[in-house]
C-alpha cells in the first residue's frame, strides 16, 4: 500500500468559494472532454478553429503598429514602448472600442469610459469587486445564468440572486418582485445581470420593447443593468437587430461587458468594460466608474497585454473597426449550423401524439448564437454526461451547471460553434440513440 500523501493545507480552510460547484463546473466540464477525446462535441461554447489564422496576427500586430505611427504620430521608439512596455491600466485600444460601438451599435462612449480587460471575465470580476461594498449586498441574476458570472461572484463574496427568464429573457414581473424581496429582506440589489442576446445557455433573447421596458424599471428602482453581450452579431436573420440595453440608455444604467474571444480570437484574452457611471469621489472629485475598475484592475492584472490588444486592435482597423464586416463568414457559418441542428433535432424527435412510448423531447430555436437548450423526460446529470461521452460518443452541457442550486433538471445544453454539419449530424444520432435508451431503460 503507498504511503497517504502529505498534505499542506486543505480546502476548508481556503475561500469558501473553493470547491463551490460554480468553480468546479467549468474544469468538470473541460476534464469530461479530455477523457473522451474522440467524442463529437455539442459541449463547447468555443468559436471555430479552421477559422484560426496565425500568419493573420502578425498582420493584425504590424497593422495596429502602423496606425501608432502614421495616424496617431508616435515616434518609432514610443510606438515600440507602448507595445513591450508595461502600460496604461485602461488599456492602449479604448479608442478603437469606442469606435467600434459606434460603428456597429450605435452606441456613442468617452474612450475614457472604457477599461481593456483580459477577458470578458476580468471584466466581470472588476465590476463584481467593485459593487460589493458591504455583506447586505446581493447580485440579481436571470437564471439559468452563464457559470463565470457565478464563480466570480462566489469570489467576492456577492450572493447572486436569480430572476427568472422565461421564454421573453427576463420576466419584468419576477424581477420587480425580487427586487423587493431583496429590499425587504434587509439586503442591497446592486445591479442585475443579463445577456439580452442570444444568452448562454439558454440562446433566448429580449425583445426591443422589453428592453425599453427593462430599463424603465432599472430607472425606477434605482437599479445598475450589467449588459453582456458576447453573441449579439451572430443573427441568424438578415433583418436589423435590436438595439443594445446601452445604445437605449439615456440614465447611464447599464455597464457594458464587451468580449472579443467570439469575434475575434479567444487566445488573444482581450474584452473591454464600458462604464461609465459618474463616481463622486471622499474629495468631491468625480470621475467615470471605469477609473475605480481600473484601480482594481492594477492590483490583479496591471494592464492587459499589450501585444494582444494590439492583435484585436488590427483586426479592427482592418475592418474600419466593425465586427460585422469582420465575422461575416463566421455568422454565415454559425447560422447554417443553428438551422442544421434544429432540422436534425426536429427530423430525429418527430412529434408523435399517437406514440406513448417516443420520449418527449423539445429544443429551443434561437435567432442566432451558439447554443440551443433540448428538454427530456428525466434528470440531466454529470453522471448522464460521462456515460454519454463513454458510451456513446457524444458531449453536451447538462443545464444544472448554469443553475445556482441543486435542484435537477431535465435539460441540456447543445453548441453549434465548434463542429461542422457532418459532426452535428453524428452528434445527433448518438444523442437520440442516448436519450432513447434513457427512457427505456427509465420505463423497464
Ligand atoms: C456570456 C459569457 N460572458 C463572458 C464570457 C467570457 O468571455 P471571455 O472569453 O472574453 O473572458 C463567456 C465565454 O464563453 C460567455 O459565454
Amino acid at each position: 500500500m503507498s504511503a497517504p500523501e502529505p498534505v499542506d493545507l486543505t480546502v476548508a480552510d481556503l475561500h469558501p468559494a473553493l470547491g463551490d460547484p460554480a468553480l468546479t463546473s467549468m474544469n468538470f466540464l473541460n476534464e469530461v472532454s479530455e477523457r473522451y477525446p474522440a467524442a463529437v462535441s455539442l459541449a463547447a461554447g468555443r468559436p471555430y478553429e479552421e477559422f484560426f489564422d496565425l500568419a493573420a496576427v502578425h498582420r493584425h500586430l504590424d497593422t495596429f503598429h502602423r496606425h501608432l505611427v502614421d495616424d496617431l504620430g508616435h515616434r518609432p521608439e514610443q510606438a515600440r514602448r507602448l507595445l513591450l512596455q508595461y502600460g496604461r491600466t485602461k488599456g492602449i485600444v479604448h479608442h478603437l472600442i469606442a469606435r467600434n460601438l459606434a460603428v456597429d451599435e450605435g452606441i456613442t462612449v468617452d474612450p475614457e469610459d472604457v477599461v481593456v480587460t483580459v477577458g470578458c471575465q476580468e471584466a466581470m470580476f472588476l465590476v463584481l469587486r467593485a459593487l460589493r461594498a458591504g455583506p447586505t449586498d446581493v447580485l440579481l441574476a436571470v437564471a439559468p445564468t452563464y457559470v463565470g458570472l457565478t464563480g466570480a461572484a462566489r469570489l467576492v463574496d456577492l450572493p447572486v440572486w436569480p430572476v427568472a427568464g422565461g421564454s421573453g429573457g427576463v420576466d419584468l414581473a419576477d424581477l420587480a418582485t425580487q427586487v423587493h424581496r431583496v429590499r425587504a429582506a434587509g439586503l442591497r440589489p446592486r445591479a442585475c445581470y443579463l445577456m439580452p442576446d442570444f444568452a448562454n445557455p439558454s440562446g433566448v433573447s429580449i425583445d426591443t420593447a422589453d428592453r425599453q421596458r427593462l430599463l424603465d424599471l432599472a430607472g425606477q428602482e434605482d437599479l445598475l443593468l450589467l449588459e453582456d453581450n458576447p453573441y449579439g452579431l451572430f443573427h441568424s436573420d438578415d433583418g436589423p437587430r435590436p438595439p443594445t440595453l446601452k445604445a437605449l440608455d439615456t440614465g447611464r444604467r447599464v455597464v457594458y461587458l464587451g468580449s472579443f474571444a467570439k469575434t475575434v480570437l479567444p487566445g488573444a484574452r482581450v474584452g473591454y468594460v464600458v462604464a461609465d457611471q459618474r463616481v463622486a469621489g471622499p474629495d468631491g472629485r468625480v470621475g467615470p466608474l471605469a477609473d475605480q475598475l481600473a484601480m482594481i484592475k492594477s492590483m490583479v492584472t496591471v494592464n492587459t497585454s499589450p501585444i494582444a490588444q494590439a492583435v484585436i486592435g488590427g483586426r479592427l482597423l482592418e475592418h474600419g473597426c466593425s465586427l460585422v464586416a469582420a465575422n461575416t463568414r463566421e455568422r454565415s457559418a454559425y447560422t447554417r449550423n443553428l438551422r442544421h441542428l434544429v432540422a436534425g433535432l426536429t427530423r430525429r424527435f418527430p412529434d408523435q401524439p399517437d406514440r406513448p412510448d417516443r420520449p418527449a423531447v423539445r429544443w429551443t430555436v434561437p435567432a442566432g448564437g451558439f447554443f440551443v437548450v433540448v428538454t427530456v423526460p428525466f434528470p440531466v446529470d454529470d453522471a448522464l454526461l460521462d456515460r454519454s461521452g463513454r458510451d456513446y460518443g457524444v458531449l453536451w452541457t447538462p443545464m444544472a451547471h448554469f443553475y445556482d442550486d441543486n435542484a435537477p433538471v431535465h435539460a441540456l445544453r447543445l453548441s453549434v460553434s465548434a463542429v461542422t454539419p457532418e459532426q452535428i449530424d453524428l452528434g445527433l444520432d448518438r444523442l437520440a440513440a442516448l436519450i432513447t435508451d434513457e427512457v427505456a431503460r427509465r420505463a423497464g
